[in-house]
């Protein structure tokens, strides 16, 4: 299906709800029935039917639709947060006994759900570079029952081969899942390569406006069905209705917001790779990094985010960096319209908490919908600062 109709229309039937051009918020957290036929046949299937608002909701499903159309996927499920969608896919695919092998730098909370959490139920893991096909196949076991990438990663964007990860883990009867908000299925379509499992926090491009927190986990219509009378209607992690109608919103704009931020983001990379003060730029789509040939075999383009290192000797002339900076604001998370700065050097000093292991002059940068001259005229007085 073209992506303008995705995007424009799939799911919408408007015949239904006075031809309205944007989708209503069914504000309602149950459904009525005519008789006790139809009120029977609905619980035959609480996914397909409208029943009861922790299940299936008319606003909600029309998001369903369109993301799993966006994925390549037979169905999908929305979340309250991308880490309940992971949670979900993850917690699908284990029981007592399982062993999960991870990327080595998943997105933090997904580590913590394995290393810490998932261990009182006696779920193992283990955790190894994915940039390394062998080490992915060495570390399974006869209970491995899950691998969990993330290609990209959020920080440091170590990339997996997709493609032969599906391969490897067909071969040993496992089930895969990616984590793919860093490119958005604008740009990289995981189960075309023969992944099982596509999440995403959707707080990030797909909703895009930094005004809703959204998960989404997309995948076959038995694995979604599963999921969805297991973890989705027993943990009850839900999108309310009005957060749908935002992210479907949200939606007519992702193609021109993913190719804006795309071609801004190589811009201000390389800005930055030629300047004195910058001693490393981390994008997947420079020539320079380590796994450029598979990034630009593997995905069509790279969003707003990367990284780089600041060439500075104290902690506190990096510091005169980030305060001189106009436009990028500092903060957590990505993906709307706004430039955001994120430095590791944030994690440091912390009343009370121990110092990241994390290099203090690495710093990772959004680049949201602006105009790429100015925020570099912004980044390039910030850095006479240092
Ligand atoms: C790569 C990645 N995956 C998952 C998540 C979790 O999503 P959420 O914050 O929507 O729960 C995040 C959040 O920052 C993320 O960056």
């Amino acid at each position: 299906m073209h992506l303008s109709e995705i995007l424009n229309h799939l799911g919408e039937s408007r015949e239904h709800y006075f031809n309205a051009v944007s989708p209503p918020v069914i504000q309602s957290s149950n459904f009525a029935f005519q008789s006790l036929a139809e009120f029977r046949q609905a619980f035959t299937d609480e996914l397909t039917h409208h029943v009861y608002s922790r299940g299936n909701n008319p606003t909600v499903n029309i998001l369903r639709q369109k993301l799993a159309a966006l994925e390549k996927a037979e169905d999908c499920l929305v979340f309250s947060s991308g880490v309940s969608a992971i949670a979900a896919a993850v917690m699908a695919n284990v029981r007592n006994g399982s062993h999960v092998v991870c990327v080595q730098s998943p997105y933090s909370w997904t580590k913590i759900l394995l290393q810490d959490y998932l261990p009182r139920f006696g779920v193992e893991h283990t955790f190894v570079d994915g940039r390394d096909l062998s080490l992915i196949e060495q570390a399974i076991r006869p209970q491995t029952s899950l691998i969990y990438l993330e290609s990209p990663n959020s920080l440091t964007f170590e990339l997996q081969n997709l493609a032969a990860c599906a391969e490897i883990a067909r071969r040993h009867g496992i089930i895969t899942c990616v984590d793919n908000s860093y490119c958005s299925p604008i740009f990289q379509n995981p189960i075309e390569l023969g992944i099982d499992l596509v999440v995403h926090s959707g707080t990030k491009y797909l909703n895009g406006h930094s005004d809703v927190v959204m998960g989404v986990l997309c995948g076959s219509k038995p694995m979604v069905k599963k999921i969805f009378e297991t973890e989705y209607m027993t943990l009850g992690g839900i999108l309310s209705p009005h957060d749908a109608a935002l992210a479907i919103r949200g939606l007519r704009t992702l193609e021109l917001r993913m190719h804006r931020s795309d071609s801004s983001s190589l811009k201000i990379a390389q800005f930055l790779e030629g300047h004195p003060k910058v001693d490393k730029v981390l994008h997947p789509l420079l020539p320079s990094f380590p796994q450029y040939e598979l990034a630009q075999q593997q995905m069509r383009g790279a969003g707003g985010l990367f990284s780089f290192y600041l060439k500075a000797d104290a902690i506190e002339k990096a510091e005169a960096f980030f305060e001189r900076l106009q436009y990028f604001l500092l903060a957590v998370s990505w993906g709307g319209h706004e430039s955001l700065i994120l430095p590791a050097a944030a994690f440091y000093k912390i009343p009370g908490r121990k110092n990241s292991p994390l290099p203090w002059n690495l710093v990772r940068l959004y680049i949201g919908l602006e105009d790429p001259e100015w925020l570099i005229e912004d980044l390039g007085k910030a850095l006479e600062a240092v």
